[in-house]
Parts: C-alpha cells; sequence; structure tokens
C-alpha cells in the first residue's frame, strides 16, 4: 500500500541531501513524496538552526500543519508528524513540550532509523524523541540505493564540525567531524551517476577537512578523492562545498590546478576582514592568510571564482573592524556572496558576550556589505557576455522551448535548445548578464 510523504526542507544544502535520505530510508515502508502537505500521510520539516528565529518558525509551521492533521484525522486518516534537523537536535524537548501533536523529533544524525520511529509512532499514543549521537554511523545503515536526483546531485562525505567558531550552532547540533570511508563515497558517486548524475557536489560542514579511509588502508584528504572521482566515467563536473580556509591544503591546490572537471569556483567563507574580530570568532586564520589562499588557488587555476559568507555585527565589531571587511572584499574580487547580521545562537559563546552590536548598526553595516557585493556580483556576471562557457543543462526553463543550466560559476543559464539535451554539456554563447542569471545562445542553433 502506497503511502504519501511531504518533506519541508530548510537551510542548508546538507538538508537537502538529507531529505532526500530520508525518503530513501521511507520508500521500502510503501512511502512515496508529493508536493503539498494538504493530504499527506507523514509530514517531516527538516529544519535550519543557523541563523534567526528558527525556532519560531518551525512552531507556527507546526500550528498550520495541527490544522490538516485534525482535518485528515476527521476523515479517518492519520497524518503522522516529524521535526528533523537541527532545529529538533537543539530543542527537541521543546518541541515535544509544547507541540503534543508531534509525532517523531529525530536529529540529523538518526535518520536511518525513521523507519522504526514510525512504527513506535503508529502504534497508539507513541511519540518518539531521538536526539543522540549514536555509536553506529548512520551512513553505514542507510540504503545503498537512492532516488535518482537528477543531472546534478549531492552527496555528503563529512558531516560535523570541529572549529567551534564563536558563533556557530554547528558543532552542537551536527556534532564532531566525521568523514564516510572513501570506498563508501565512491559507490554511492558511481550510483548516482548510474542513474543521470553528470555533476556532483560533495557536501560537508567542513567538506575540505575531509579525512576519509582510503579503500586500501591509510586516509585520503579530499584532494586525493577528488582526483578518484574525477576518472569515473561519464561524471563531467566535480564540486565541492562548503570549505574552511584553513584546510585548503597543497593537495587541494593540486587538484584543481590538474583537474578540468573540478569547477573553477570555490565557495570559501570568511566572514570577517578584521583580524581583530576572526580571532574573537576563533576563526584560526588572518585576513592575510584568507588572502593568500586566493592568490594559491588563482595561481593553480586562472579562471577561479570565489564566494563567500560575511557576518555583519560579531560583538565588538567596531566601524574600523568593519571597513577592514569592506577592504577585503575589494581586494578578494567575488563572483556572488552571502551576508548576514549577527544573530545570537542559545548555546554559543558569542551569544553571550556583552559587546552585542545594536540593531540598527547591523542593518547599516549589511546594507553597505551588500552593495559592494551586488556590484562585483554584477561585474563578474558581465564579464562573461560575449565568452563561450560550458553550460551543464539541468531542466526545462519558466518559457516553452527553454532550457536552464549552469556555468563552471554556479549562474543559472537560459537558452533555446530541445528537451533532448538535457544533461549535456555544451558550450554556450554569453549573450546577455542579469543581476542572478545569464542568457546563453546554443551556437548550432544559432546556425
Ligand atoms: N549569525 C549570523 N550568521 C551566521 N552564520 C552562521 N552562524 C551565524 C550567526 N549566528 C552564517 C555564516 C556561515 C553561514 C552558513 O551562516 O556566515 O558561513
Ligand atoms: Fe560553524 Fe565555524 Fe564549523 Fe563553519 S567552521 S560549521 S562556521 S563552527
Amino acid at each position: 500500500m502506497t503511502k504519501s510523504l511531504f518533506i519541508k526542507t530548510y537551510g542548508c544544502q546538507m538538508n537537502v541531501y538529507d531529505s532526500t535520505r530520508m525518503a530513501d530510508v521511507l520508500a521500502p515502508l510503501g512511502y512515496r513524496t508529493i508536493e503539498t502537505p494538504e493530504d499527506a500521510d507523514m509530514v517531516i520539516l527538516n529544519t535550519c538552526h543557523i541563523r534567526e528565529k528558527a525556532a519560531e518558525k518551525v512552531f507556527s509551521e507546526l500550528g498550520r500543519l495541527k490544522t490538516l492533521q485534525k482535518r485528515k484525522a476527521r476523515s479517518g486518516g492519520r497524518m503522522i508528524l516529524a521535526v528533523a534537523g537541527c532545529v529538533a537536535q537543539a530543542e527537541g524537548a521543546e518541541i515535544m513540550a509544547r507541540a503534543p501533536h508531534v509525532d517523531i523529533v529525530l536529529g540529523p544524525q538518526t535518520y536511518h532509523r525513521l523507519p522504526e520511529m514510525v512504527a513506535a509512532a503508529s502504534r497508539a499514543a507513541g511519540r518518539v524523541l531521538d536526539t543522540e549521537f549514536p555509536a553506529e554511523a548512520k551512513f553505514d545503515h542507510l540504503p545503498e540505493t537512492a532516488a535518482p536526483q537528477g543531472v546534478s546531485a549531492f552527496l555528503t562525505i563529512q558531516e560535523g564540525c570541529d572549529k567551534f567558531c564563536t558563533f556557530c550552532v554547528v558543532p552542537y547540533t551536527r556534532g564532531a567531524e566525521f568523514s564516510r570511508p572513501a570506498a563508501q563515497v565512491i559507490a554511492e558517486a558511481r550510483h548516482l551517476v548510474a542513474s543521470g548524475a553528470r555533476e556532483i557536489t560533495l557536501l560537508g560542514q567542513n567538506v575540505n577537512a575531509y579525512h576519509g579511509a582510503a579503500p586500501e588502508g591509510g586516509i585520503w584528504g579530499l584532494g586525493r578523492l577528488l582526483r578518484s572521482l574525477a576518472a569515473m566515467p561519464g561524471l563531467l563536473r566535480l564540486r565541492y562545498t562548503t570549505s574552511h580556509p584553513r584546510d585548503v591544503d597543497d593537495e587541494l591546490v593540486a587538484a584543481h590546478r590538474e583537474l578540468p572537471m573540478v569547477m573553477p569556483f570555490l565557495h570559501l567563507p570568511v566572514q570577517s576582514g578584521s583580524d581583530r574580530v576572526l580571532a574573537a570568532m576563533n576563526r584560526g586564520h588572518t585576513a592575510a592568510d584568507y588572502l593568500r589562499t586566493l592568490e594559491r588557488l588563482r595561481a593553480a587555476r586562472p579562471d577561479i571564482a570565489f564566494s563567500s559568507d560575511f557576518i555583519v555585527g560579531h560583538p565588538g565589531e567596531s566601524e574600523v573592524d568593519f571597513l577592514a571587511t569592506l577592504a577585503l572584499v575589494r581586494e578578494a574580487r567575488y563572483a556572488q556572496a552571502f551576508s548576514f547580521k549577527y544573530s545570537p545562537r542559545p548555546g554559543t559563546p558569542a551569544a553571550s558576550a556583552e559587546d552585542q552590536v545594536p540593531e540598527p548598526l547591523k542593518a547599516e553595516r549589511l546594507r553597505r556589505l551588500q552593495e559592494l557585493l551586488e556590484a562585483q556580483q554584477r561585474a563578474f556576471n558581465l564579464s562573461q557576455v560575449g565568452k563561450t562557457l560550458p553550460v551543464l543543462l539541468e531542466k526545462p526553463g519558466r518559457h516553452p522551448g527553454q532550457l536552464v543550466g549552469r556555468s563552471p560559476y554556479l549562474q543559472p543559464v537560459h537558452v533555446l535548445a530541445p528537451q533532448r539535451l538535457i544533461g549535456a554539456l555544451l558550450p554556450l554563447l554569453i549573450r546577455g548578464a542579469e543581476p542572478n542569471s545569464l542568457a546563453g545562445e546554443h551556437l548550432e542553433s544559432a546556425a
């Protein structure tokens, strides 16, 4: 008997990957994913705790779902409600107490136990809270075969973080750093390619800290793993995210130099350009260290472009510190970047610091930073016009006859091209640039 499953995913790509894996775990129980929650037999909220009022958002979503759950009960059915992800990990007990209509609360390390939890919840009044960091690794217990993800697929190779930046909840919600064995990663990659993936993005909270068991003993770093995956027939592109500036070793730089299929685009968050703030954040590098790392990568791969994350208004940040961030941005020349106002996360060291920056100052700094970053992004996009870029065509576009793909720099590229070209890697002449996308032309069809 098939049952319907609706998963709502918040936050990062690791959560997107986890949601696909939760669907895989539940497939043998007869659950098929659907696009809306209205009539679902099970709803999972896969939550994110990294910024802002995550818990409140979850509670208001749970309020809305309660109405659907009641309607389903009135028609004789049952909607199992589960909260997963980092809010579940951080606030599991509170969710159980405040939302009695929630059946299951599970942390990111226990997804492989979902079938047992669903069985327990299906029994009368069996509510389940499981936010442990179990001894068995979840990846060893997830099904080997996963549902196809399409042309561009995600593959988690590493989880957790031991770096303890003072503002960040990840070390608390995702736990200590863990790398999957290389053989397991290669097997999953092979499976993804067999089901249509042409590009794989390796995921990890600290992906370049990867240190997985090698197939024949010893340990592989990320550079070595990329080298091995690059030899896989059928795979055209490799990416990885998110990296830490401290973990860019020579082997990784060499992978960029020697492997054309490793895309020349790297998300390398710096957070701030002030050495004082970087030290307060416990980042373990200076602004100059970071800029040197960019130079090493640029020397290895001259067409490489960078993106970053920034936090403005970390406790203690002065106007002078903030100006140092703007100066770093000017020097780094980003293709793209994300920037956020510092938001205190309960339980992290920065949250209890006394020198919090007032909200209006944070807002003003964010505006100034974003102005500069947006100008850099526009300039970068415009610099592509007139070039021919290899574009991996992923799916139909919004307009008839149109496809959308990605440039090496992750820019969406729209092009008029037939459906059968989905999955193809084509050189497209870039005719135009918008703030967030490019317009391409397929030279054959132009002829
Ligand atoms: N406040 C604001 N931004 C944060 N980030 C992480 N924690 C916080 C916080 N407490 C940002 C960082 C990180 C990105 C994923 O989210 O820039 O790189
Ligand atoms: Fe958070 Fe810092 Fe770890 Fe990144 S490196 S996940 S910002 S603690």
